[in-house]
């Protein structure tokens, strides 16, 4: 089994600076020598060239004067992502790729789409990222791009790879939600797509919440990926993102999901994005980011 390691230096999608530094983080923490000792072959891409340009003068970023920020990079980016990953599967590896702010899952998705019809995903994130120009508080397009995937957004975006949806809302279950827009509420709820809040994984518990999530993403699926924003776990664990919210996922529940994902046999594609390392402490979320690959790939407490 070969993994290939895509990193996205990007943070132009967020309003704060630094997670453009998230791939760097999560080499260091030790992503290859974990892999390597599951017996996997690596074969790292390197990082994808994003031109930060001004965005790297202001931090936090300035209000973008259109409604969505740097759109043209972002497109740009994406496209080259897609292609990376389309190109990754071609050869058989399994694409992980490294982020980066949450935008880049608009390209992960669309090359994973063109080996497999009809994609499920796990949207593991505190956030529900379905606003689109005309719900989006911020303009920032980290927060846009499951509704991207999902068919809706600016033509530059959803036109990547092919014109036509990525994924079907039917296909998608997010996990650890907590933090939603009220269009993103009505959007979610108009299209009947399956959120577990931080509600009902109280409630259910993430054991039963996963064993329900897999099983929406598997049926009429032929592939799963993983979108995993480091902002679903709770900043106590994770304080290197940037956006954290409180009340999250404790790490004994996201080394559960990761087993019970690893034990599914369902997933082809994985991305870990939104680490900032500028906020974090001695890179103690890149580390966790780093064992919760770990799991995903096979590693267990015995
Ligand atoms: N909902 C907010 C927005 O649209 C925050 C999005 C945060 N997204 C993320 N991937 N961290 O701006
Ligand atoms: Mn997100
Ligand atoms: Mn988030
Ligand atoms: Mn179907």
């Amino acid at each position: 089994p070969n993994v290939a390691i895509i990193g996205v230096p990007m943070d132009l999608g967020a309003d704060r600076r630094g997670v453009d530094m998230g791939p760097s983080a999560i080499r260091c923490a030790g992503l290859e020598k974990s892999l390597l000792n599951l017996g996997y072959q690596l074969f790292d891409q390197g990082d994808l060239v994003v031109r930060r340009h001004a965005a790297t003068a202001s931090c936090p970023s300035p209000q973008g004067v259109g409604s969505l920020k740097y759109l043209d990079e972002i497109a740009r980016v994406n496209g080259e992502l897609s292609v990376a990953v389309d190109h990754a599967m071609q050869q058989g590896m399994f694409p992980l790729v490294l982020g980066g702010d949450h935008s880049i899952a608009i390209g992960s998705l669309s090359g994973v789409r063109q080996h497999h019809e009809e994609v499920g995903v796990i949207w593991f994130d505190s956030h529900g990222d379905v606003n689109t120009a005309s719900t989006s508080p911020s303009g920032n397009i980290h927060g846009m791009s499951l509704a991207v995937a999902l068919g809706h957004g600016d033509p530059k975006l959803t036109a990547i790879g092919g014109d036509f949806p990525k994924v079907k809302p039917e296909h998608v279950a997010i996990v650890g939600a907590r933090s939603l827009d009220p269009g993103e509420k009505a959007y979610l709820k108009q299209r009947g797509i399956l959120v577990f809040t931080m509600h009902e994984i109280d409630r259910l518990g993430m054991s039963r919440v996963m064993e329900q999530a897999i099983e929406q993403v598997s049926r009429g699926t032929s592939g799963v990926h993983l979108s995993l924003d480091l902002d679903g776990l709770d900043p106590g664990y994770a304080p290197g993102v940037g956006t954290p919210v409180p009340g999250g996922l404790t790490a004994r529940e996201s080394f559960l999901a990761m087993e019970m994902l690893s034990d599914a046999g369902v997933l082809v594609s994985a991305e870990f994005v939104e680490i900032n390392p500028i906020l974090d402490h001695r890179n103690q979320t890149a580390k966790l980011a780093v064992s919760l690959i770990a799991s995903l790939f096979g590693e267990r407490i015995l």
